[in-house]
């Protein structure tokens, strides 16, 4: 049988799951069909050959290109992540999930991953970044890919069980808005330890060099029930390729000149999750 291209693939697939998309520009249902999103309003978004959609009506330039995500998503597939990834999957194991958002998903490597290892999941990755999208939709089929902004995300109220919201910036407000009543959000937040050994070659001599998330937690717990806190904390051998990759990737060492970093063999992965609920 001809296998389906990546666009048929998502036509199928968003044809069973239209109830999840709005309009963002009027916030009416969608309709799919030749290879489009419509509204009743005429608002349309082209699926692309990719199979993504982009769902903004300008393109945000953000400061992550196409080579910071490449870079992002090679050092993900190489397991640099691993022990984040089996903290999530454990965490989701005990629920039923049907409908999984990842909100800021970049490269989309992250949420590949899991969709991998959970069944019957419908899982959507959003984020801003057209480059991040492309980058996702060129490697990975099980996920929909979506160029979207999370102040004002293409989605229908209550759609998700579960939003991840992994390293990015958030939109609580939009959040709550896409949970369902017994729904969770799991947002994942740098420890004060997390790349200790890269911050400080980076902020050397500067109050930069440690980190703390209490204001990120103290703002979650705003609008969310914690139910957990989970630390996730490894130290990860590096490859000479894997650290080119890591300091090619993270904003970290966006105005920094990257040849004089030194080499580092080991690196600490500390990162921490919070559940909450509504
Ligand atoms: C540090 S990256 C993390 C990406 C991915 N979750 C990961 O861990 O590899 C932060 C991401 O947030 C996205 N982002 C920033 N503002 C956004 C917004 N308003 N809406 C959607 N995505 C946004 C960026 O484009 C970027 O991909
Ligand atoms: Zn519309």
């Amino acid at each position: 049988m001809k296998k389906l291209s990546k666009k048929e693939l998502a036509t199928h697939r968003l044809e069973q799951q239209i109830n999840l998309f709005q309009c963002p520009i009027c916030h009416e249902k969608m309709k799919t069909g030749d290879g489009k999103l419509t509204c009743p309003n005429r608002h349309m978004f082209d699926l692309a050959k990719q199979g993504y959609i982009n769902m903004v009506q300008q393109s945000k330039k953000t400061q992550y290109d196409q080579s910071l995500f490449e870079a992002r998503q090679r050092l993900t597939q190489s397991g640099f992540y691993r022990e984040l990834i089996l903290a999530i999957e454990s965490l989701l194991q005990s629920r039923d999930t049907e409908f999984l958002l990842d909100a800021g998903c970049g490269e989309g490597s992250h949420l590949a991953q899991i969709l991998d290892k959970i069944d019957h999941q419908f899982g959507v990755g959003v984020d801003i970044a057209k480059e991040g999208i492309q980058t996702a939709a060129k490697a990975y089929e099980s996920g929909q890919w979506i160029v979207g902004d999370l102040a004002n995300t293409p989605f229908t109220d209550k759609a998700f069980d579960v939003i991840l919201n992994i390293l990015s910036p958030s939109n609580y407000q939009e959040f709550t808005r896409l949970l369902k009543d017994d729904g969770i959000v799991m947002k994942v937040v740098p420890g004060p330890e997390y790349l200790k050994e890269l911050r400080e070659q980076v902020f050397a001599g500067t109050d930069q060099e440690g980190y703390s998330n209490e204001e990120t937690v103290a703002r979650f717990k705003q609008f969310f029930t914690i139910k957990h806190r989970k630390q996730v904390y490894d130290e990860v051998a590096l490859t000479e390729d894997q650290f080119q990759n890591l300091i090619q990737m993270t904003p970290l060492t966006q105005d920094v000149d990257l040849s004089r970093l030194r080499f580092v063999d080991s690196i600490t992965l500390d990162l921490e999750i919070l559940v909450g609920e509504k």
